[in-house]
């Protein structure tokens, strides 16, 4: 699924009251999804894609998208990592560029709305 679609869901859930809802993580164990992060591990074109990522607005700022994104890095296993942002979107930026994603590209008018999107790249080292 493309960036732009998946993001229309992240975008639905973060404006939606109910995503505060806490949620039973296990009996007894009740939590508040704070955060959420998609990878696409697309094997056959040598790549993966970070498809998704938000963060609800009051749990921003502790660190839980770095981790969020460090972990998926982790389970899509792959060497070249990619994703898709609004080039206007300086936090989302900042946070990429401080985890070593490089800007690769520009797909101009890939969102819906005409806005362009700016490509980023990591290259991790995977152990075997
Ligand atoms: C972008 C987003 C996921 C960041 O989530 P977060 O949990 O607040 O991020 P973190 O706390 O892990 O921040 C990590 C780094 O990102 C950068 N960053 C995050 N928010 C920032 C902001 N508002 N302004 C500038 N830099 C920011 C900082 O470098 C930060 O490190 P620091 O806190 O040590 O300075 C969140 O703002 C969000 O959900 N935005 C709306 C959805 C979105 O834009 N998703 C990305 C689509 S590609």
């Amino acid at each position: 699924m493309a960036c732009r679609h998946v993001n229309k869901y992240t975008n639905l859930l973060l404006s939606q009251e109910e995503s505060r809802a806490p949620q039973i993580a296990a009996p007894g164990l009740e939590c508040i999804v704070a955060g959420f992060i998609a990878g696409d591990p697309r094997r056959s074109e040598g790549m993966a894609w970070i498809a998704t990522l938000g963060v609800l607005p009051e749990y921003r700022r502790q660190g839980i998208a770095r981790l969020l994104l460090l972990e998926c890095e982790k389970q899509l296993n792959s060497a070249r990592l990619r994703l898709c942002v609004r080039m206007e979107n300086t936090p989302a930026i900042q946070l990429y560029e401080k985890e070593c994603y490089l800007r690769v590209g520009t797909w101009t008018k890939y969102y819906n709305d005409g806005g362009d999107a700016l490509v980023m790249e990591k290259i991790q080292v995977i152990e075997e």
